[in-house]
């Protein structure tokens, strides 16, 4: 799969890769008004990653399902729409049900974890509160609620900002969540010592890519052993042998995040060195591969 924010709405990508041979297209997040996002410079290099802070910028659910939608869905595979709220747990209920009622939509995916948002008019306060993803019980009520409005498989994708992940996931399980993807952007800073400037104007955002991969992995690893719903592994995979890691570390899919970037056929290169993996392995079904890890 690819990971939500770093693959478009996929139309992007449309010249590079046969979209078809993907498992499934997650979409940047989307909200329910449209957001500018957060002023520039978003993005900067890390030695082995990237610091993002996009801050959720996007057209809206109306203007998404009218500009976006229909070529997404004459693709042909999975599609998975990515929702949040800037502030406000409702917001995520109301685009639930919104998309509940679009057939080719596959599935939601919640985005309880973006460390980017802040509120103008409360900064302080959003500053100092909470994130729902950082959180068990406003997890668990969260996915609840949205579980209730919609038949649509469910996936909620964990932030790994917080003291021990197995709490959350355990919460958006017991909430009927369908599966978990983990994990988001790592919270992290970066230094342009010229300038004695932060390199990104929100000073702080949110890190991908390689450098984050064994965080990942030990997460999923940790979530593995405590729930039983699917796990959605990510977080710095950039060729076969890193995606094969989550396999064995308990995930049942993997999305590809920041290579997209680097190499915009990513996707397909590693479906297929995964499929000659395991036939080089002699392996018949991928299901052997998941939570393989040997201690
Ligand atoms: C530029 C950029 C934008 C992102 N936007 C979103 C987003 O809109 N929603 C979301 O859930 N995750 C977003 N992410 C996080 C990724 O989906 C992924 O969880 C994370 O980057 C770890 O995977 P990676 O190391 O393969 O990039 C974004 C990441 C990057 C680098």
């Amino acid at each position: 799969m690819v990971a939500s924010g770093t693959f478009g709405y996929a139309e992007e990508f449309k010249d590079f890769i046969n979209l078809k041979q993907l498992g499934a297209i997650v979409t940047k997040t989307i909200t329910l008004k449209p957001r500018q996002g957060n002023p520039a410079p978003r993005t900067c290099e890390t030695a082995a990653g990237m610091l993002n802070s996009i801050g959720l910028e996007n057209p809206g659910i109306e203007k998404f399902i009218e500009g976006k939608l229909p070529v997404l869905k004459k693709i042909g595979v999975p599609i998975i729409i990515s929702i949040a709220s800037e502030n406000d747990p409702e917001e995520f209920v109301a685009l639930a049900k919104r998309l509940d009622k679009i057939k080719e939509v596959a599935g939601i995916e919640l985005n309880i974890s973006c460390p980017n948002i802040r509120s103008h008019s409360s900064l302080l306060m959003v500053h100092n509160a909470k994130l729902i993803s950082q959180d068990a019980d406003s997890t668990y009520g969260l996915v609840s609620a949205v579980r209730k409005v919609t038949q649509k498989i469910l996936i909620t994708k964990l932030s790994p900002n917080v003291t021990d992940i197995t709490e959350i996931a355990l919460a958006a399980e017991s909430a009927a969540s369908d599966a978990v993807s983990l994990i988001n952007t790592v919270n992290a800073m970066s230094i342009d010592i010229e300038e004695r400037a932060p390199k990104i104007a929100s000073i702080t955002g949110g890190l991908s890519g390689p450098a984050i991969r064994p965080i990942a992995v030990r997460m999923v690893w940790e979530v593995y052993q405590k729930i039983k719903i699917p796990i959605i592994g990510m977080g710095g995979i950039i060729d076969t042998p890193s995606a094969l890691e989550f396999f064995l570390a308990g995930a049942s899919a993997v999305a590809v995040g920041t290579a997209n970037f680097v190499n915009p056929r990513i996707t397909i290169e590693i479906i297929k060195g995964i499929e000659k993996y395991l036939k080089e392995n002699k392996i018949n079904d991928i299901k052997t591969l998941i939570g393989g890890l040997k201690i």
